[in-house]
């Protein structure tokens, strides 16, 4: 097709360069006459600089770059074309309204569709339950058609378009995404890009030789490649294999970041950014208002770099989201980016990335647990945690993922605190290889080679409650705590607000023996779901202290959006933070140890006198020093 034959448009728009008006001016011809047209015309006017930029610095040097556009949007079109009203609506409103997942009425939890409710349909049916909870965004692990029995937990996905048959069916899911919005619950989705299963059709294509799909995988003919790329690489699950190669049944090498069944698609090849384009669109469309953007460091892939948090990397995203800003423009992304906090940042813009995990958050809340100290997090608070406009963290406590500790070393050693050595002592400490030791997790990714070891467990579990510390429930109220109250999207692991502890029965189950995360995604346990409103449990106390403190989240309007302001309190064992909104403002501090801590009358010199706890309901003069109980944490609203 020679483009400047196409015919003009019907209307005129002043394209901002010659290339965009000829790429615009052939999708309208083509598409211009539909009823669809005009809504989505005009995204396209504003966002087709961006996308076509993005695209070009990747793929700008080939001779087919112009056709590769005009046939992306054509792929955005037709998923516009099949949006429905109702999610269309919802574009407009969102559009209206982008900061309104920046609301402290915001809320998240994640589960398995099967381990907590069986099927779609038992989702469905937990809504009730999810509304007492005050949920407004529900994460379902990946649901789509996936390799039995080892799938990664649904992260090897060999269709983007069917589901698993045991969830339901495609419209089953369709259908509950419509429900969770009408009960104002945004359904979030993975979208899993960096790889697909090797039982995808992609895959299995590539591996009988079909030419479409050449070039959609990393496939080497011998170890040459292979091993010039391994020499900079890191290794991600060493336990399986070793290096990020694994070798197939013909010889040849295919590139698998993660498990051997898990392939890395090849972005270089522009055909691999179209197609996955159009699954993208193809889950937005099913109602998905968060799409969690798995594995987004190490989607890039340059000879002599770690392959991970590279610039292209960042294009491909921003890309995307101008897509989705076109096509679905209600759908926000989230960054999963478990990496140097730096490289965390560098995925969070209103252009990239909206939201994002923040692991070092998470990390050091759990580091603060087993030191007793807060000085790491303090410090990450002060220097790490206020985003951009128009952005928001999602604090957890735990995911369905291992626990690293991916601080800074170089943030570390302002403390004198050595970053390996440490971490040393943390995988020690949360495996109950450390005398004294409350917790009871295990060891995830040991790898004796470079001394890297992950670990696995659950908040209760590494919290002391499996053996029965007296004070685990303190803690993971003062974990969760931390999470509601920092700014950002609080996210809970359904079954943590209940205790749930680590299921070592996986090791049962042939597609799960082998990876200790399993440890920590128990199926729901309906005995403490039963309890959770019995105060003589610790299923009841836990989820009592938590809605407490969730109902008082919604209710503070200070804690709306992400900022803070660190707050020093000169006593090691006591975290100290500031929100504040106009004229209101909300002192949090935190006991990381098992025994009373003051903070000392003079730290609040330019605070009023008097305050509130909004938690225990307790007034405090702050002219004598405030005193917290072990693991207690304090929501102070200033008096006078
Ligand atoms: C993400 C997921 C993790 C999975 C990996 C590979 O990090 O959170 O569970 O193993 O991607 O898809
Ligand atoms: C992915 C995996 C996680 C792993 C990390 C390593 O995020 O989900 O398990 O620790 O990569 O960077």
């Amino acid at each position: 097709m020679v483009i400047q034959e196409i015919p003009p448009a019907h209307e005129d728009w002043q394209a901002p360069d010659e290339q965009l008006w000829r790429v615009w001016s052939t999708v309208a011809a083509w598409h211009g006459h539909h009823l669809q047209w005009p809504a989505f015309d005009a995204r396209v006017r504003v966002h087709l600089a961006v996308l076509r930029d993005e695209l070009k610095a990747l793929y700008g040097h080939r001779d087919d770059f112009e056709r590769f556009l005009v046939k992306l949007l054509g792929v955005a079109f037709d998923a516009w074309s099949v949006r429905t009203n109702e999610l269309k609506a919802l574009d407009l409103q969102r559009e209206a309204e982008p900061h309104w997942f920046e609301s402290q009425k915001m809320l998240g939890g994640v589960c398995y569709v099967d381990l907590f409710a069986g099927t779609f349909k038992g989702i469905e049916a937990q809504i009730p339950y999810f509304k007492e909870l005050g949920l407004t965004y529900l994460h379902l692990m990946p649901p789509f058609l996936c390799p039995e029995p080892h799938s990664d937990g649904g992260y090897a996905v060999s269709s983007y378009r069917k589901t698993k048959p045991a969830l339901g069916k495609i419209a089953d899911l369709r259908q509950l995404a419509k429900k969770l919005r009408k009960e104002g619950i945004s359904l979030v989705l993975d979208f899993v890009f960096n790889h697909t299963s090797d039982e995808h059709e992609w895959a299995r294509g590539a591996l009988a030789g079909d030419p479409r799909y050449d070039d959609f995988f990393y496939i080497f003919p011998d170890r040459e490649q292979p091993d010039a790329y391994e020499r900079t690489l890191r290794e991600i699950f060493p336990d399986e294999h070793p290096g990020a190669f694994s070798q197939l049944p013909d010889g040849r090498w295919v590139w698998t970041t993660f498990h051997s069944y898990q392939w890395d698609l090849n972005y270089s090849n522009p055909a691999v950014f179209s197609a996955m384009a159009g699954e993208m669109l193809s889950i937005a469309n099913l109602g998905v208002e968060f799409l969690r953007m798995d594995a987004v460091a190490f989607i890039w892939k340059q000879m002599g770099t770690p392959c991970e948090n590279l610039p292209q990397a960042h294009k491909l995203l921003r890309a995307y989201n101008a897509l989705a800003r076109i096509a679905a423009p209600s759908l926000m992304f989230k960054s999963e980016a478990i990496v140097h906090p730096d490289d965390v940042v560098s995925y969070i813009s209103p252009t990239e990335c909206q939201i994002s995990y923040n692991p070092l958050q998470m990390a050091l809340l759990w580091n603060s647990l087993a030191t007793r100290e807060v000085n790491l997090l303090q410090q990450a608070l002060e220097h790490r945690h206020n985003l951009p406009e128009g952005t928001a963290w999602v604090n957890y406590v735990r995911s369905h993922d291992d626990i690293g500790w991916t601080f800074a070393d170089e943030d570390a050693i302002h403390f004198g605190i050595k970053g390996f050595d440490h971490r040393q002592f943390l995988n020690r400490f949360y495996v109950n290889r450390f005398e004294g030791s409350f917790a009871r997790g295990v060891p995830f990714q040991d790898n004796p080679q470079n001394g890297d070891c992950r670990i696995s467990g659950t908040a209760a579990s590494l919290c002391g409650l499996e053996q029965r510390d007296s004070f685990a429930v303190a803690r993971i109220l003062l974990m969760y705590g931390v999470a509601l109250s920092s700014g950002g999207i609080p996210l809970i692991y359904l079954g943590d607000e209940v205790g749930a502890l680590n299921d070592p029965t996986y090791i049962k189950d042939p597609g799960k023996a082998g990876d200790s995360r399993w440890v920590h995604r128990p199926a729901r346990n309906e005995l403490r779901y039963s309890q959770r409103h019995d105060l003589k449990t610790d299923a009841g106390r836990i989820h009592a202290g938590l809605h407490e403190l969730i109902v008082l989240r919604k209710r503070l309007s200070v804690l709306q959006g992400g900022r803070l302001a660190a707050f020093w309190t000169h006593n090691r064992s006591v975290l100290g933070y500031l929100r504040e909104k106009g004229s209101s403002r909300l002192l949090v501090l935190g006991n990381f140890s098992e025994v009373e801590q003051t903070v000392d009358a003079t730290v609040f010199g330019a605070m009023p006198d008097s305050a509130i706890d909004l938690i225990s309901t307790i007034p405090f003069n702050l002219r004598k020093g405030v005193r917290l109980q072990p693991y207690q944490m304090l929501w102070l609203e200033f008096r006078g």
